[in-house]
Protein backbone atom coordinates (compact mmCIF):
# COMPACT_ATOMS: atom_id res chain seq x y z
CA UNK A 1 0.00 0.00 0.00
CA UNK A 2 1.42 3.44 -0.71
CA UNK A 3 1.38 5.58 2.28
CA UNK A 4 0.94 8.68 -0.32
CA UNK A 5 -2.51 7.70 -1.85
CA UNK A 6 -4.88 10.40 -0.38
CA UNK A 7 -7.67 9.05 0.04
CA UNK A 8 -6.72 5.46 1.42
CA UNK A 9 -10.01 3.80 3.62
CA UNK A 10 -12.26 6.55 2.15
CA UNK A 11 -15.83 5.17 0.43
CA UNK A 12 -16.82 7.31 -2.41
CA UNK A 13 -20.09 7.44 -4.15
CA UNK A 14 -20.28 8.97 -7.57
CA UNK A 15 -22.98 9.64 -9.56
CA UNK A 16 -23.38 9.07 -13.12
CA UNK A 17 -20.31 7.69 -13.01
CA UNK A 18 -20.92 4.96 -16.06
CA UNK A 19 -19.07 7.49 -18.40
CA UNK A 20 -17.27 10.55 -18.80
CA UNK A 21 -15.83 12.84 -15.93
CA UNK A 22 -17.74 10.24 -13.79
CA UNK A 23 -15.91 7.40 -14.96
CA UNK A 24 -12.61 9.32 -14.76
CA UNK A 25 -12.96 10.37 -11.18
CA UNK A 26 -14.23 6.89 -9.85
CA UNK A 27 -10.97 5.68 -11.35
CA UNK A 28 -8.72 8.87 -9.45
CA UNK A 29 -10.43 8.04 -6.55
CA UNK A 30 -9.27 4.23 -6.60
CA UNK A 31 -6.28 4.93 -7.50
CA UNK A 32 -5.58 7.07 -4.40
CA UNK A 33 -6.62 4.11 -1.94
CA UNK A 34 -10.54 5.01 -2.15
CA UNK A 35 -13.14 2.39 -2.47
CA UNK A 36 -15.71 3.80 -4.94
CA UNK A 37 -19.35 3.21 -5.78
CA UNK A 38 -20.22 4.11 -9.38
CA UNK A 39 -23.86 4.87 -9.56
CA UNK A 40 -25.88 5.47 -12.55
CA UNK A 41 -29.24 4.89 -14.02
CA UNK A 42 -27.26 3.56 -16.74
CA UNK A 43 -26.73 -0.09 -14.92
CA UNK A 44 -24.80 -2.05 -17.36
CA UNK A 45 -22.38 0.89 -18.10
CA UNK A 46 -21.69 1.08 -14.45
CA UNK A 47 -21.41 -2.67 -13.83
CA UNK A 48 -18.13 -1.99 -16.66
CA UNK A 49 -16.40 0.45 -15.19
CA UNK A 50 -16.86 -1.27 -11.50
CA UNK A 51 -15.19 -4.70 -12.88
CA UNK A 52 -12.69 -2.47 -15.20
CA UNK A 53 -11.58 -0.67 -11.84
CA UNK A 54 -11.41 -4.15 -9.70
CA UNK A 55 -12.41 -4.95 -6.24
CA UNK A 56 -12.16 -1.65 -4.55
CA UNK A 57 -15.26 -0.60 -6.85
CA UNK A 58 -18.85 -1.45 -6.79
CA UNK A 59 -21.93 -0.61 -9.30
CA UNK A 60 -25.18 0.34 -7.99
CA UNK A 61 -28.44 1.55 -9.67
CA UNK A 62 -29.97 4.88 -8.84
CA UNK A 63 -32.01 7.17 -10.30
CA UNK A 64 -31.59 10.69 -8.93
CA UNK A 65 -35.29 11.44 -10.18
CA UNK A 66 -36.63 9.03 -7.33
CA UNK A 67 -36.83 9.17 -3.75
CA UNK A 68 -36.71 5.60 -3.21
CA UNK A 69 -33.84 5.02 -5.85
CA UNK A 70 -31.29 7.57 -4.08
CA UNK A 71 -32.10 6.07 -0.25
CA UNK A 72 -31.77 2.50 -1.83
CA UNK A 73 -28.59 3.32 -3.38
CA UNK A 74 -26.83 5.29 0.09
CA UNK A 75 -28.36 2.02 1.87
CA UNK A 76 -26.96 -0.33 -0.43
CA UNK A 77 -23.65 1.65 -0.38
CA UNK A 78 -23.21 1.62 3.90
CA UNK A 79 -24.56 -2.34 3.29
CA UNK A 80 -21.66 -2.69 1.36
CA UNK A 81 -18.91 -0.92 2.82
CA UNK A 82 -20.25 0.43 6.32
CA UNK A 83 -19.87 4.38 5.74
CA UNK A 84 -19.97 6.75 2.90
CA UNK A 85 -17.17 9.67 3.04
CA UNK A 86 -17.01 11.15 -0.04
CA UNK A 87 -20.34 12.06 -2.37
CA UNK A 88 -19.93 13.55 -6.02
CA UNK A 89 -23.29 14.70 -7.61
CA UNK A 90 -22.23 14.52 -10.96
CA UNK A 91 -25.12 12.97 -13.18
CA UNK A 92 -26.85 15.44 -15.13
CA UNK A 93 -28.47 15.85 -18.32
CA UNK A 94 -28.53 18.75 -21.00
CA UNK A 95 -30.72 20.35 -23.82
CA UNK A 96 -31.04 23.18 -25.95
CA UNK A 97 -33.86 25.38 -27.57
CA UNK A 98 -34.17 29.08 -28.34
CA UNK A 99 -36.26 30.48 -25.14
CA UNK A 100 -39.00 30.62 -27.77
CA UNK A 101 -39.37 26.74 -27.89
CA UNK A 102 -38.17 25.67 -24.69
CA UNK A 103 -40.59 23.09 -23.33
CA UNK A 104 -41.78 22.30 -19.81
CA UNK A 105 -41.21 18.62 -20.70
CA UNK A 106 -37.47 19.50 -20.72
CA UNK A 107 -37.54 21.64 -18.46
CA UNK A 108 -38.44 19.63 -15.66
CA UNK A 109 -36.73 16.81 -16.82
CA UNK A 110 -33.25 19.18 -16.77
CA UNK A 111 -34.74 20.01 -12.98
CA UNK A 112 -35.83 16.88 -11.90
CA UNK A 113 -31.88 15.54 -12.37
CA UNK A 114 -29.62 18.53 -12.47
CA UNK A 115 -30.98 20.01 -9.13
CA UNK A 116 -33.75 17.88 -7.18
CA UNK A 117 -31.44 14.69 -8.18
CA UNK A 118 -28.32 17.30 -6.56
CA UNK A 119 -30.22 18.12 -3.22
CA UNK A 120 -31.72 14.92 -2.05
CA UNK A 121 -28.95 13.08 -3.09
CA UNK A 122 -26.76 15.10 -1.08
CA UNK A 123 -29.49 15.34 1.13
CA UNK A 124 -29.50 11.20 2.24
CA UNK A 125 -25.75 11.45 2.23
CA UNK A 126 -25.62 14.65 4.69
CA UNK A 127 -28.40 12.59 6.86
CA UNK A 128 -26.25 9.41 7.31
CA UNK A 129 -22.92 11.65 7.50
CA UNK A 130 -24.20 13.68 10.49
CA UNK A 131 -25.54 10.82 12.45
CA UNK A 132 -22.13 8.60 11.81
CA UNK A 133 -20.57 12.36 13.39
CA UNK A 134 -17.56 12.11 11.49
CA UNK A 135 -18.04 14.69 8.52
CA UNK A 136 -17.82 14.45 4.74
CA UNK A 137 -16.58 15.81 1.11
CA UNK A 138 -19.59 16.52 -0.58
CA UNK A 139 -18.84 17.96 -4.35
CA UNK A 140 -21.44 18.90 -6.88
CA UNK A 141 -20.91 19.13 -10.33
CA UNK A 142 -21.20 22.88 -11.65
CA UNK A 143 -20.34 24.35 -15.12
CA UNK A 144 -19.44 27.63 -16.63
CA UNK A 145 -22.89 27.44 -18.12
CA UNK A 146 -24.12 28.76 -14.31
CA UNK A 147 -22.06 31.26 -14.65
CA UNK A 148 -23.66 33.18 -17.68
CA UNK A 149 -26.61 32.55 -19.36
CA UNK A 150 -26.57 31.32 -23.48
CA UNK A 151 -28.44 32.38 -25.82
CA UNK A 152 -29.78 28.59 -26.38
CA UNK A 153 -28.86 26.83 -22.87
CA UNK A 154 -31.24 29.02 -20.55
CA UNK A 155 -32.46 25.60 -19.02
CA UNK A 156 -29.42 23.97 -18.64
CA UNK A 157 -27.65 27.42 -17.70
CA UNK A 158 -30.53 27.84 -15.17
CA UNK A 159 -29.89 24.56 -13.63
CA UNK A 160 -25.93 24.76 -13.21
CA UNK A 161 -26.80 27.97 -11.40
CA UNK A 162 -28.92 26.40 -9.33
CA UNK A 163 -26.53 24.12 -8.15
CA UNK A 164 -23.94 26.71 -7.38
CA UNK A 165 -26.40 28.37 -5.40
CA UNK A 166 -27.31 24.99 -3.53
CA UNK A 167 -23.76 24.58 -3.08
CA UNK A 168 -23.37 28.05 -1.10
CA UNK A 169 -26.18 27.06 1.12
CA UNK A 170 -25.51 23.71 2.17
CA UNK A 171 -21.85 24.07 2.82
CA UNK A 172 -22.98 26.55 4.98
CA UNK A 173 -25.47 24.89 7.12
CA UNK A 174 -23.31 21.87 6.78
CA UNK A 175 -20.03 22.76 7.64
CA UNK A 176 -20.64 22.25 11.76
CA UNK A 177 -21.19 18.69 10.84
CA UNK A 178 -17.69 19.37 9.50
CA UNK A 179 -18.75 18.44 6.01
CA UNK A 180 -17.57 20.60 3.07
CA UNK A 181 -19.71 21.02 0.49
CA UNK A 182 -17.84 22.33 -2.24
CA UNK A 183 -18.48 22.10 -6.73
CA UNK A 184 -16.51 22.29 -9.42
CA UNK A 185 -17.28 23.83 -12.46
CA UNK A 186 -15.50 22.73 -16.03
CA UNK A 187 -15.88 24.84 -18.87
CA UNK A 188 -15.62 21.89 -22.05
CA UNK A 189 -14.93 18.83 -21.55
CA UNK A 190 -14.99 16.20 -24.10
CA UNK A 191 -16.84 12.79 -24.59
CA UNK A 192 -20.18 11.05 -24.94
CA UNK A 193 -21.69 14.13 -23.29
CA UNK A 194 -20.12 16.94 -25.70
CA UNK A 195 -20.70 14.35 -28.67
CA UNK A 196 -24.00 14.54 -28.00
CA UNK A 197 -24.28 18.64 -27.18
CA UNK A 198 -22.58 19.06 -30.88
CA UNK A 199 -25.07 17.29 -32.52
CA UNK A 200 -27.80 19.29 -31.30
CA UNK A 201 -25.75 22.83 -31.60
CA UNK A 202 -25.16 21.29 -35.46
CA UNK A 203 -28.87 21.28 -35.30
CA UNK A 204 -29.68 24.35 -34.14
CA UNK A 205 -27.42 26.59 -35.89
CA UNK A 206 -26.85 24.67 -39.31
CA UNK A 207 -23.46 23.69 -38.29
CA UNK A 208 -21.29 20.34 -39.77
CA UNK A 209 -20.62 17.47 -36.96
CA UNK A 210 -17.73 18.29 -35.19
CA UNK A 211 -17.89 21.91 -35.57
CA UNK A 212 -19.24 23.15 -32.55
CA UNK A 213 -16.64 21.15 -30.44
CA UNK A 214 -13.59 22.92 -32.73
CA UNK A 215 -14.78 26.54 -32.46
CA UNK A 216 -15.16 25.52 -28.22
CA UNK A 217 -12.41 24.17 -28.24
CA UNK A 218 -10.00 26.79 -30.00
CA UNK A 219 -11.72 29.46 -27.72
CA UNK A 220 -10.43 28.20 -24.75
CA UNK A 221 -7.25 30.22 -23.65
CA UNK A 222 -5.43 26.66 -22.91
CA UNK A 223 -5.65 26.23 -26.09
CA UNK A 224 -8.41 22.68 -25.97
CA UNK A 225 -11.14 21.03 -24.58
CA UNK A 226 -10.85 19.45 -21.47
CA UNK A 227 -10.61 15.60 -20.90
CA UNK A 228 -12.50 14.29 -18.17
CA UNK A 229 -8.53 13.42 -16.53
CA UNK A 230 -8.17 17.14 -16.52
CA UNK A 231 -10.52 17.34 -14.08
CA UNK A 232 -9.75 14.66 -11.55
CA UNK A 233 -7.10 16.49 -9.33
CA UNK A 234 -9.42 18.95 -8.25
CA UNK A 235 -11.89 15.91 -7.63
CA UNK A 236 -9.06 14.66 -5.65
CA UNK A 237 -8.18 17.95 -3.56
CA UNK A 238 -11.56 18.63 -2.45
CA UNK A 239 -12.48 14.91 -1.29
CA UNK A 240 -9.16 14.98 0.92
CA UNK A 241 -7.88 16.79 3.85
CA UNK A 242 -6.57 18.93 2.58
CA UNK A 243 -9.78 20.61 1.64
CA UNK A 244 -10.98 20.91 5.16
CA UNK A 245 -11.44 24.42 5.47
CA UNK A 246 -12.59 25.17 1.85
CA UNK A 247 -16.47 25.59 2.43
CA UNK A 248 -18.99 26.65 0.04
CA UNK A 249 -16.81 27.49 -2.78
CA UNK A 250 -16.94 26.79 -6.66
CA UNK A 251 -13.67 25.97 -8.15
CA UNK A 252 -13.47 26.91 -12.28
CA UNK A 253 -11.57 24.01 -13.82
CA UNK A 254 -11.90 25.11 -17.48
CA UNK A 255 -8.34 25.99 -18.90
CA UNK A 256 -8.89 30.17 -18.29
CA UNK A 257 -12.59 30.10 -19.38
CA UNK A 258 -14.18 31.68 -16.71
CA UNK A 259 -11.93 33.60 -14.02
CA UNK A 260 -13.07 34.71 -10.56
N1 LIG B 1 -18.81 17.57 -20.42
C1 LIG B 1 -18.76 18.88 -20.21
O1 LIG B 1 -18.31 19.65 -21.07
C2 LIG B 1 -19.24 19.47 -18.92
C3 LIG B 1 -19.02 20.83 -18.69
C4 LIG B 1 -19.47 21.41 -17.51
C5 LIG B 1 -20.12 20.61 -16.57
N2 LIG B 1 -20.31 19.29 -16.81
C6 LIG B 1 -21.02 18.52 -15.79
O2 LIG B 1 -20.20 17.44 -15.35
C7 LIG B 1 -21.01 16.32 -15.03
C8 LIG B 1 -20.60 15.11 -15.82
O3 LIG B 1 -20.61 15.44 -17.20
P1 LIG B 1 -20.24 14.36 -18.33
O4 LIG B 1 -19.71 15.13 -19.49
O5 LIG B 1 -19.42 13.26 -17.77
O6 LIG B 1 -21.73 13.84 -18.69
P2 LIG B 1 -22.21 12.46 -19.33
O7 LIG B 1 -23.48 12.79 -20.04
O8 LIG B 1 -21.13 11.81 -20.10
O9 LIG B 1 -22.53 11.54 -18.04
C9 LIG B 1 -23.66 11.75 -17.25
C10 LIG B 1 -24.04 10.44 -16.59
O10 LIG B 1 -25.23 10.69 -15.81
C11 LIG B 1 -26.07 9.57 -15.93
N3 LIG B 1 -27.47 9.93 -15.64
C12 LIG B 1 -28.32 10.63 -16.42
N4 LIG B 1 -29.51 10.72 -15.82
C13 LIG B 1 -29.41 10.09 -14.62
C14 LIG B 1 -30.31 9.85 -13.55
N5 LIG B 1 -31.58 10.27 -13.60
N6 LIG B 1 -29.85 9.19 -12.46
C15 LIG B 1 -28.59 8.73 -12.43
N7 LIG B 1 -27.70 8.91 -13.41
C16 LIG B 1 -28.11 9.58 -14.51
C17 LIG B 1 -25.88 9.10 -17.38
O11 LIG B 1 -26.29 7.75 -17.55
C18 LIG B 1 -24.38 9.32 -17.59
O12 LIG B 1 -23.64 8.16 -17.26
C19 LIG B 1 -22.45 16.77 -15.29
O13 LIG B 1 -22.99 17.30 -14.08
C20 LIG B 1 -22.29 17.89 -16.30
O14 LIG B 1 -23.38 18.79 -16.29
C21 LIG B 1 -19.90 18.70 -17.96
Amino acid sequence: MNAQRRLTGRVALVTGAARGIGRAFCEAYAHEGARVVIADIDHVGAQGVADRIGESAIAVHIDVREQASIDSAVAQVIDRFGHIDILVNNAAVFDLDPIVDITRESYNRLFDINVSGTLFTLQAVARHMIERGKGGKIINMASQAGRRGEPLVAVYCATKAAVISLTQSAGLNLIKHGINVNAIAPGVVDGEHWDGVDAKFAQAEGLAPGEKKSTVGAAVPFGRMATPADLSGMAIFLASSDADYIVAQTYNVDGGNWMN
